[in-house]
């Protein structure tokens, strides 16, 4: 089933890191609401070739991500993103893998990803591979040559979780969100707060809250509660938003603080809530000395700065992948799949039969 110029690039002498030659994986990601291919070197980590197409101003008017016109805006788009990644191709940079993600997702997008994945598999002649979305995130980093173990925190629209990294197909959930994303409360947040202000709107919820919130200014009368911070002596790893966008709400309903003071205000709460969570992880885990945060909400500087300070409290050394493979991309799509290529593990191959699923944890890897 394997390709035979993959196969060939396998050492069969030597174990886990056993690519010599080197492969070239084509990575495809089509989960939410971004088309993205990309073509990587592995194991060198070289992109060749990264193309994104955002469905931001379609959904925009609608202050969410309307799933009809995400399949819509997929199908109309990933045509796109894949000629421009695979046009011209030199024979040594045609791919030798495809991964794509299979999940977790919206599954009438992923299905485009993966029947675009399917028909370039049958022209190339080689195999697909199903990739975790999640999976994609967590491991991305180790193209900037972290090593296993480490721990995780994965911060983005759909999701908010803390995870030991054992190996790729091996991570062990060690929290995750009780209610919202991190992300998505940024989001909605930031949709009250941004009201007609044009500028605002034309940027992603999080971006936007970041930028208001750098005007605004520590008030003592306006400190928004940070959650579970009771539940800090049974050393908590799971995270809540609800409880804090409701505050947030709240203040600003009573139209009493500028909407830069009360961004800050959510920002700075948002941030200690993880930053807790990120302390008590270090803390029960001290024979792991790296964390890696992901995702999206990654990019926040408030929250790099924050972990930079709790990282340096525990001698833990902290990696962020740079922003562009924070947020959802082919890259990471591209290295998960070479990732578990290169193991060996059993594959998630890619058939006409494989249906993509709307829900799947970290620990089913
Ligand atoms: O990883 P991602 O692209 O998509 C998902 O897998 O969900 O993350 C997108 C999320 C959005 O909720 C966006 O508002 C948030 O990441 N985000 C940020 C920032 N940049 C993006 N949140 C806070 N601060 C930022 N600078
Ligand atoms: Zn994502």
């Amino acid at each position: 089933m394997l390709a035979k110029v993959a196969k060939a690039a396998l050492s069969s002498s030597s174990s886990s890191s056993a690519i010599i030659k080197g492969i070239t994986v084509l990575g495809i990601e089509s989960s939410c609401d971004d088309s993205c291919a990309a073509l990587v070197r592995y194991p060198s980590g070289e992109i060749l070739r990264d193309i994104r197409i955002s469905q931001f101003d379609t959904h925009a008017p609608y202050g969410g991500i309307m799933p009809n016109l995400a399949v819509r805006e997929h199908e109309k788009n990933m045509p796109l993103v894949l000629e421009r990644c695979l046009h011209n191709l030199s024979s040594s940079s045609k791919p030798d893998l495809i991964a794509v993600s299979t999940g977790p997702g919206m599954k009438a997008c992923l299905r485009v990803g993966m029947n675009h994945a399917l028909r370039l598999g049958e022209q190339y002649n080689i195999p697909v591979l199903g990739i975790n979305h999640l999976e994609a995130h967590t491991l991305v980093a180790r193209r900037e040559r972290v090593e296993f173990p480490y721990l995780c925190l994965l911060v983005s629209g759909g999701h908010s979780c803390v995870s030991l990294v054992l190996g790729p197909g091996h991570q062990q959930e060690l929290g995750s969100t009780l209610d919202d994303a991190m992300g998505e409360a940024f989001d909605k947040v930031n949709r009250q707060l941004v009201g007609e202000n044009v500028t605002l709107q034309q940027q992603h919820g999080g971006a936007a809250l970041e930028q208001l919130a750098k005007q605004g200014k520590p008030l003592a009368a306006l400190q928004l509660p940070v959650a579970l911070r009771k539940a800090k002596s049974v050393k908590t790893l799971d995270f809540s938003f609800s409880g804090l966008k409701a505050s947030t709400s709240r203040a600003i309903a009573k139209q009493e603080f500028a909407p830069a003071d009360i961004a800050l205000a959510f920002q700075t709460a948002a941030v200690q809530h993880c930053r807790i969570v990120v302390r008590n992880m270090l803390a029960a885990h001290p024979q792991v000395n790296t964390l890696v945060i992901c995702g999206g909400v990654a990019s926040n500087q408030a929250l790099r700065t924050a972990l930079s300070i709790e990282a340096a409290r525990q001698n833990t050394q902290l990696c962020f992948p740079p922003p562009a493979l924070c947020v959802d991309n082919g890259v990471m799509v591209a290295w998960a799949g070479a990732e578990r290529y290169n193991a060996e593990l059993p594959q998630h191959l890619v058939t006409k039969d494989t249906n993509p699923r709307a829900r799947w944890p970290l620990s089913e890897l």
